[in-house]
């Protein structure tokens, strides 16, 4: 791995920061003071920031099966957080990459390795997600069209992002979009005359909910479904 990853991994320096402290000098490779950001470092290669010793513990990725009632915050409010789910040490170190609300069920990525989870919250990125939604009417025969084309949600500039529709009954429908807006899938529902009365993630990227894990249930992902990202 690149030096300047392996300090961001066990520092809270961003990568820019990282790099100023390799320029000062302050980074040592098995005693060598060295400034290249791009040196090759290894787990178990010895790496010192201001003569301390880094310790480097690999990032964790999981995949949650978010039950209803608990939120995707680090904290608790009106509701648990998602990660008293996870009976694993520092499980509160950990953030969530893609919030769902309290009422939504499904997919949810965990992580502690920051870059990967931008990969998939930047909106630059357009990472895909797939829910199944419930609707309390039947969708409208034009709704496909108009997620292709875009609705506009209140209080926003532009409109939303061309989003692909499957429709699976009169009341049941499979939306994809590539963006994640406060309220996103129920807003764009409310745009065209519908409400959303069922809510579930079932994809994020090429990341697919395990159909083995139950309600509440976690693993950690695969190495390909981490790569995938
Ligand atoms: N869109 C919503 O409206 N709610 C969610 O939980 C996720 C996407």
């Amino acid at each position: 791995m690149r030096l300047d990853k392996y300090i961001c991994r066990c520092t809270e320096l961003s990568r820019s920061d990282a790099k100023k402290r390799l320029k000062q000098g302050a980074v040592k490779v098995n005693d060598e003071v060295v400034k290249d950001p791009g040196h090759q470092v290894y787990e178990e290669t010895h790496v010192t920031l201001d003569d301390r010793t880094l310790s480097f513990a690999a990032a964790r990725y999981i995949m949650l099966y978010k039950p209803q009632d608990c939120i995707c915050s680090n904290v608790d409010e009106l509701y648990p957080s998602v990660l008293h789910l996870l009976e694993i040490d520092r499980a509160f170190d950990l953030h969530i990459a893609g919030r769902l609300d309290a009422d939504t069920t499904g997919l949810v990525l965990i992580t502690d390795d920051g870059q990967w989870s931008h990969k998939i919250t930047s909106p630059k990125k357009a990472c895909h997600k797939r829910y199944r939604v419930q609707l309390s009417r039947p969708i409208r025969e034009d709704a496909a069209e108009l997620f292709a084309e875009g609705v506009q949600l209140q209080n926003e500039k532009n409109l939303t992002r061309p989003a692909t529709l499957e429709v699976l009954s009169e009341q049941e429908v499979l939306l994809t979009i590539s963006e994640g807006k406060y309220h996103q899938v129920k807003r764009m529902f409310a745009a065209i005359g519908n409400r959303v009365v069922g809510l579930h993630r079932e994809q994020i990227g090429d990341i697919e909910l395990d159909p083995e894990l139950n309600m509440g249930d976690w693993r950690y992902l695969t190495e390909e479904e981490v790569q995938s990202i």
